[in-house]
């Protein structure tokens, strides 16, 4: 049979009562992503248009951040069970005849690849139903697929199995291929008569069987991937399975990673060959790493373009910023967003940008302030240069050209402009524009009282 349409419903009304939380289960974050991303971005991978996210407990949150034109959103007021759940979905789906793919908010691990073999299979044996199942250890607390030699009869809940049910192994994920029409007229016919009171989804499987459908099976690899989480312990548990699946993903790629136990790089980063990632570092959003580029230790990126052979020294932090190559940066610089690097710079030891673009070449060294400043090429700023860029109400722009030599201990207050070619003097504190190549300096003339000093202590010392 040829490929189905896909469309996916992803659950996520339940409370997450586990998690004592004031914010939805699904919200949680997961290696920087709230658990939800996780489910739809799989959905997108497999082809499913649209994505059904049925909401309930903290709509108004879920809501807002998925805002992805391919997303409907679906109200389930009072959680009933997964059928009843399933059903709410109807309405946005009522132009839908394909393949329904049924993904859970609170199960992040899922591969692409297990979803998709989920859904060929479904289609190429033409089911109604086909469930994804995994063999495991321990089965309490999920639903049972209970066989008729190689086909599935039935699933039954934990609560509602006899003796001989419970002894089975093979559990229900709660991951499901549904031909779309189908589904929604059988969960018409499923009552709430068991134990929990609760409309179930799974009961759909038995209603197939009785209308002759076929019902299928796909049992997993790794039953780990099907992992739902439930409280804070699962999940700092997935969290140390996923970014144990990054980091190998990572070293396949050509990245060292030092010790990846304590190496935390979100799915969202990517990182080039021959970049060395030391302990403890921490690299989150939409960021690149290119070639050749070492992080180190306890060093924290988020949402950076970072170039090749770039060198991060211990404890820096970098925000929404772009680094061109052979750049060195701290130890424990700090770039906030708005920072432009053009390449070959070096920002040293206690050196804070924001909002700064910095030209080919420049170097700011140690101890230095630069805010909502343009900086051309080949600029040396000395230590504990600042920009005064902040009166209190608005915020001012220093503009320091080309090749120009900034002594230590030197204030711009903005807005300000530094002429190419210009040297200020150490200790200068410049209010006024400077022409190109000329010399500027607003220190006080020193004065020196010859043997004041000595005088001081000797008459401390007789009155005491
Ligand atoms: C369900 C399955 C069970 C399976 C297990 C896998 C049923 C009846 N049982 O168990 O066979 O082994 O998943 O984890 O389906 N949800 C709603 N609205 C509701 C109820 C649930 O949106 O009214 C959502 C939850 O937020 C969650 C998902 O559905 O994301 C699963 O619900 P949960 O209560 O964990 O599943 P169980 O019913 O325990
Ligand atoms: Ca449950």
């Amino acid at each position: 049979m040829a490929q189905q349409q896909r469309a996916a419903v992803i659950l996520a009304a339940g409370k997450g009562t586990r998690m004592k939380s004031r914010l939805p289960k699904v919200m949680h974050r997961l290696l920087g992503q709230p658990l939800l991303h996780y489910p739809l971005q799989r959905a997108e991978e497999v082809g499913c248009d649209p994505q059904v996210l049925v909401v309930g407990h903290g709509r108004e949150s879920v809501a807002a951040a998925c805002s992805q034109p391919s997303v409907r959103l679906a109200e389930q007021k009072d959680q009933l069970g997964t059928g009843h759940a399933l059903l709410c979905a109807a309405s946005s789906l009522e132009d839908f005849s394909g393949t329904l793919l049924l993904l859970c908010g609170d199960v992040p691990l899922l591969r692409r690849e297990t979803l998709e073999a989920l859904l060929v299979q479904h289609d190429q044996a033409g089911a109604a139903v086909t469930v994804l199942t995994a063999e495991v250890e321990n089965p309490h607390g999920y639903g049972r697929i209970v066989r008729e030699g190689e086909d599935v009869a039935c699933i039954v809940e934990e609560k509602d199995a006899d003796a001989t049910q419970k002894a089975i192994r093979e559990i229900n994920t709660g991951i499901y291929a549904f031909s779309a029409p189908w589904v929604f007229s059988a969960l018409e016919g499923v009552g709430r008569d068991n134990a929990q009171g609760e409309y179930y989804l799974t009961d759909v499987v038995a209603l197939a069987r009785k209308e002759g459908k076929r019902v299928c099976a796909v049992v997993m690899d790794a039953p780990c991937e099907a992992m739902g989480i439930n409280d804070r312990g699962q999940l700092a548990e997935a969290s140390a399975l996923l970014r144990q699946r990054v980091s190998q993903q990572l070293m396949r790629d050509g990245v060292t990673l030092i010790d990846p136990a304590t190496t935390y790089v979100d799915t969202t980063v990517s990182i080039s060959p021959d970049t060395v990632l030391h302990p403890g570092v921490h690299i989150h959003g939409r960021t690149s790493i290119g070639r050749d580029c070492e992080i180190g230790p306890g060093v924290t990126i988020r949402d950076c373009q970072i170039g090749e052979r770039v060198h991060i020294k211990s404890g820096s932090v970098l925000q929404e910023s772009r680094v061109g190559d052979a750049t060195d940066i701290g130890p424990m610089a700090h770039l906030r967003p708005g920072t432009v690097l053009a390449g070959e710079n070096k920002i040293g030891n206690f050196v804070e940008t924001k909002k700064a673009q910095i030209g080919f070449g420049s170097k700011a060294s140690h101890l230095t302030y630069i805010g909502d400043a343009e900086i051309g090429a080949e600029v040396n700023i000395g230590c504990g240069t600042i920009t005064c860029n902040y009166d209190g109400v608005n915020k001012y722009k220093t503009v320091i050209e080309d090749h120009v030599f900034v002594g230590s201990d030197t204030q711009f207050v903005a807005p300000v402009r530094i002429g190419r070619g210009s040297l200020i003097g150490a200790g200068s504190t410049i209010t006024r524009d400077v022409p190109p190549d000329a010399l500027a300096l607003s220190r006080s003339e020193q004065k020196v009282v010859e043997g004041w000093a000595k005088r001081k202590k000797r008459s401390k010392k007789s009155s005491s």
